[in-house]
């Protein structure tokens, strides 16, 4: 990133930032990023962070919608500055080890389903997502994934090659698998159907259903998986059809295919319940989860039905580090934070509070084209004309570089770039909620009154 052209368009002091900057360039391959602001964090607490010149900013990012119950909860620190002190981790590949298995009971007590259940650790949930499908391949004997446009389901080489919203060139070259078939995601707001989802949730279910059975049938006998985000995170957060979601059960249960649910970014709470999948009355087969579990510590976990875990050879789901006990420490206090903050709930209340806002707002300006949230997933999308829907990704990041200027962590996502992306930790004060949304008035104010220079877009390289 070239921070010194941005200079001149900041209040902000960011030469300490930019060093670091500067370095980074130099060692860390430019494949690692999608940037967007000039700034190193180098402090976190509760709802807020510094960078490295003091600059203070509400955190909207929650690097990723990682840290779900804020930065440092003294009950995380605590855990791991406890577990640290007396071992860092002994590998259970070998021997055993108390606290990966309190984690997995205290885990498969959330999923929903009455079946017997396990629970299996690792570090990204990119590496949840290939155990997973592991899982259901040794189950099955099959071979093929059905899995979703615009989906993100990692970066690992199994994980990227059902992830949909990377080209489908790239993956040829990098990470080429026949056994992947990509469905559309249906998205109530915009589809290749032209249908009005919110309006008739039925018909864009059955459009959607037709397709998923084509596939079905097109591979019958040899489908082993289907992956899917209850909400499409990095496709701009997308709640598809309740009727939707009962129907890929359906078909799955009478298909015999393994129904993964991936809640990498969706879990621990965000959506209201536990897992967001909950909002449709569903019941998966496996649940990938990461990003919040682990408190801020890298923690991954597949947990769900133990005939399609134990389906597995050993040592197939075996890592060095597996069942870490640092960060299962970690992840065992932040379920503890989840429940005895009442954070579902509080992501309930925050959530539908910060979407009537948006609502109220949209009155005002015109290229707030759809608001999207379920509890604290949420996504606001920018267009440059209600009627066409077509998608304002400049818009979109002035909103996000005024925030930014502001002293708010507020991003974009989404196949066209234009989704505002708000994840703040569940637990947020009521006062840091209030600054925010005055934070974002004035955002949205700057960015609709040309206050945000053009100049300013080709640096931010976003999604
Ligand atoms: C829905 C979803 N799945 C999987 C991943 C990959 O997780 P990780 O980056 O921890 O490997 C992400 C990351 O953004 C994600 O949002």
């Amino acid at each position: 990133m070239d921070w010194k052209a941005l200079v001149p368009h900041t209040s902000k002091s960011i030469a300490r930032s930019g060093e670091i900057i500067d370095r980074e360039g130099g060692v860390l391959p430019g494949a690692m990023a999608i940037k967007y602001f000039p700034m190193a964090v180098e402090r976190g607490q509760g709802s807020l962070v510094w960078d490295a010149d003091g600059n203070r900013y509400i955190d909207f990012l929650t690097s990723a919608a990682v840290y779900n119950v804020g930065h440092c909860h003294p009950a995380v620190v605590e855990a791991v500055r406890d577990q640290v002190g007396r071992l860092q981790n002994y590998t259970i590949v070998y021997f055993y080890n108390d606290r990966p298995i309190r984690l997995a009971e205290e885990l498969i007590r959330t999923m929903p389903g009455t079946f017997p259940k396990k629970a299996t650790f690792a570090f990204s949930g990119s590496d949840g997502v290939d155990g997973a499908i592991r899982a259901a391949r040794s189950f099955t004997g099959r071979r093929q994934v059905l899995a979703f446009r615009n989906s993100y389901h990692g970066m690992t080489t199994t994980s990227l090659s059902v992830t949909g919203i990377v080209g489908q060139a790239v993956k040829d070259r990098i990470c080429p698998d026949p056994n992947v078939v990509f469905l559309e995601y249906p998205d109530p707001y915009r589809n290749s159907w032209g249908i009005d989802g919110y309006r008739d949730p039925e018909a864009l279910t059955e459009a959607a259903m037709a397709a998923v059975e084509e596939a079905a049938a097109t591979h019958r006998g040899d489908v082993a998986a289907l992956l899917i985000e209850p909400a499409q995170g990095d496709g701009g957060m997308l709640f598809p059809p309740r009727s939707f979601m009962k129907a890929l059960r359906e078909l799955t249960e009478r298909e015999g295919i393994v129904f993964i649910d991936e809640e990498v970014q969706t879990g621990l709470g965000r959506s209201g319940r536990w897992w967001a999948i909950e909002h449709d009355d569903v019941v998966p087969d496996l649940i990938v989860s990461a990003k919040a579990l682990g408190g801020g510590l890298p923690l991954s976990a597949i947990l769900g039905r133990a005939e399609i875990l134990d389906s597995l050879p050993s040592p197939l789901l075996a890592y060095t580090h597996t069942g870490h006990a640092v960060n299962c420490a970690a992840a065992e206090a932040t379920l503890a934070v989840i429940r005895a903050e009442a954070l579902t709930e509080k992501a309930e209340e925050k959530g539908r509070r910060l979407a009537d806002w948006f609502r109220e707002r949209a009155r005002r300006y015109p290229f707030i084209g759809d608001i999207r949230q379920r509890g604290l997933l949420m996504g606001v999308e920018i267009v440059s004309d209600r009627k066409t829907k077509a998608p304002d990704k400049a818009m979109a990041l002035r909103i996000s570089w005024a925030a930014w200027e502001r002293g708010l962590l507020l991003i974009t996502f989404g196949r066209d770039g234009n989704v505002l992306r708000l994840a703040p930790p569940l637990n947020i004060p009521e006062d840091l909620f209030v600054e925010a949304l005055e934070m974002i008035d004035g955002a949205l104010d700057d960015a609709s009154s040309g206050r945000v220079s053009d100049e300013i877009l080709a640096h931010l390289k976003g999604w």
